[in-house]
């Protein structure tokens, strides 16, 4: 994919380098499209017919120096049966268009435009998105491209539609969702020996640049606030721990924040309770939650969303070593309650422990969501299709399940009861860090449940859906940047003033 990739919006009536364009179910084109490929129109059909494509939804036809136009190539991507499309439709399309440019090409102009006819600004937008999304990668570590590999530096995309300027208003909102996907993704994408807990604050602290007030707490003051769970868990890495704390203020002055927590595990080695060699590099990626939430802020800075939010990450590195925290060590978080650890590699619920008691007591957020790649066992239950949801609050449950069906970031609700809460009571303290193999996800979300209280708060186990994810359309990189995508829609939909 390109270096670089320029994106712009068009009229209808420039189209130049590669075009792309979009038809239903019967060959059925939209008017603007039908105008601009008529010169290409018997040859267009002869090589359907050949192909046997008919625009079932996600099929291709490829033409190559098409008759009539001055394009060096035409691709027709099918959407299938004419349906209302969801937003995930539509970036997905985008994706499609932009997966399906040959490597070599420098220059597209894709028709914003179904079958149906035209496309609104947002939905507009929404395809660039896919392009965005579909274009990344993440090669800075390549020192060299394999022959037939080479690329060009930059590639430029044009969106042709009916309204290039309200396309282009649009999009800065959404771009700023897209700059917020890749951010997570990058983030991710880091190895460990790069971004350690110090490195990863500095950079989410380049959000100030947005206009976000960002603070990060050093283990001197993490100590002061008896975040003893967060510190035990970080005390065997020679990288020190930090807590990152971000707050966008664009909606009512005064007004609760909405909140969100990140597991920010740098590395996840498991500690004393070491990990087996196989796949353990997966483990940078063990603070994709954290890299979610600073993902969401700047996405809800860069469009200046009307709300507002705090984030916040605990940033740690989980290393065995002579001054690591041991099983059996009890640990006294900063609500007062104290942990019995049973093992050292569940590591994440302490970090989320303290940090979800800190903000809950110093923001009183109108609700908390915290992400966090934090069983293995969600993997086992739900793939990497859906992000296990788990909540105290059946209204947060339905909004993020239908920003979940919009966003094509889906989530599924996995139970929480007190049946499942006695199995972390521990002889010692007054829980321990595991329950056993027998339901994994949920006694990890009822220890975090132990320290959020009355506030409405829902848990995402985003282990399956973050990492090692299975390339789509919209990604082709080993990090998804889940969930920016459902929490902005989120907020947009239902807390913007
Ligand atoms: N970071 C892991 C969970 C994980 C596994 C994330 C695979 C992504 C991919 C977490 O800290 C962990 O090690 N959990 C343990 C808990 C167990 C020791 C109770 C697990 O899931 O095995
Ligand atoms: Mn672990
Ligand atoms: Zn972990």
């Amino acid at each position: 994919m390109p270096d670089a990739l320029k994106l712009g919006f068009v009229p209808f009536t420039r189209l130049r380098g590669v075009l792309v364009a979009f038809c239903a179910e019967n060959l059925k084109f939209g008017p603007a499209t039908k105008a601009a490929l008529s010169a290409a129109e018997a040859q267009l059909r002869r090589a359907a017919a050949a192909d046997r494509f008919t625009g079932k939804n996600g099929s291709v036809l490829d033409i190559v120096a098409p008759s009539g136009l001055d394009a060096p190539r035409l691709i027709v991507i099918g959407t299938g049966k004419e349906r209302e499309l969801k937003q995930r439709d539509v970036v997905k399309l985008g994706g499609i268009a932009m997966g399906r440019l040959p490597s070599r090409a420098a220059e597209a102009t894709i028709l914003a435009e179904f079958g149906a006819g035209a496309l609104k600004p947002d939905q507009v937008a929404d395809l660039a998105l896919g392009v965005r999304l579909s274009a990344y990668s993440f090669d800075r570590y390549k020192t060299k491209r394999k022959e037939g590999e080479e690329r060009p530096e930059k590639v430029e995309v044009h969106v042709a539609c009916a309204n290039p300027a309200a396309a282009g208003k649009a999009w800065a909102g959404v771009n700023a969702v897209a700059e917020g996907v890749v951010l997570a993704r990058d983030l991710i994408n880091e190895p460990a020996n790069v971004l350690y807990p110090g490195e990863f604050a500095r950079r989410a602290s380049a959000l100030s640049q947005l206009g976000v007030s960002v603070e990060v707490l050093d283990v001197p003051a993490m100590k002061k606030l008896g975040m003893g769970a967060l510190l035990g868990v970080g005390q065997g890495s020679a990288h020190d721990s930090r807590l990152v704390i971000m707050r966008w203020n664009g909606g009512k002055r005064g007004a609760d924040p909405l909140a969100f927590i990140g597991k920010g595990v740098c590395f996840d080695t498991g500690g004393i309770s070491i990990k087996p060699a196989a796949n353990m590099e997966d483990m940078k990626g063990d603070m994709a939650g954290a890299a979610c939430v600073v993902g969401l802020m700047h996405a809800l800075a860069a469009r200046k969303a009307k709300v507002n939010a705090v984030g916040a990450i605990g940033l740690v590195e989980n290393m065995p070593d002579g001054k690591a925290y041991r099983p059996g060590d009890i640990l006294k978080t900063m609500s007062g309650q104290t942990i019995e650890i049973i093992n050292t590699d569940a590591e994440g619920r302490l970090v989320l422990a303290d940090v979800l008691h800190y903000v809950k007591q110093r923001f009183k957020p109108k609700f908390m969501i915290n992400l966090a790649t934090l069983t293995g066992a969600i993997i086992v239950a739900l793939g990497q299709e859906y992000a296990g949801l788990f909540a105290n609050d059946d209204k947060l449950v339905e909004r993020l399940s239908k920003a979940g069906e919009e966003t094509g970031e889906r989530v599924w609700r996995m139970p929480l009861g007190s049946e499942y809460d006695k199995m972390i009571d521990s002889k010692f303290a007054d829980m321990k860090n595991t329950g056993g193999r027998w339901a994994g996800s949920i006694t990890a979300a009822q220890l975090l449940q132990r320290f959020v209280g009355k506030t409405p708060w829902a848990h995402l186990d985003i282990a399956g859906t973050a990492l090692g994810s299975p390339q789509t359309d919209i990604n082709k990189s080993w990090s998804s940047g889940w969930g920016v995508r459902l929490l902005d829609r989120l907020v947009a939909d239902h807390y913007e003033r």
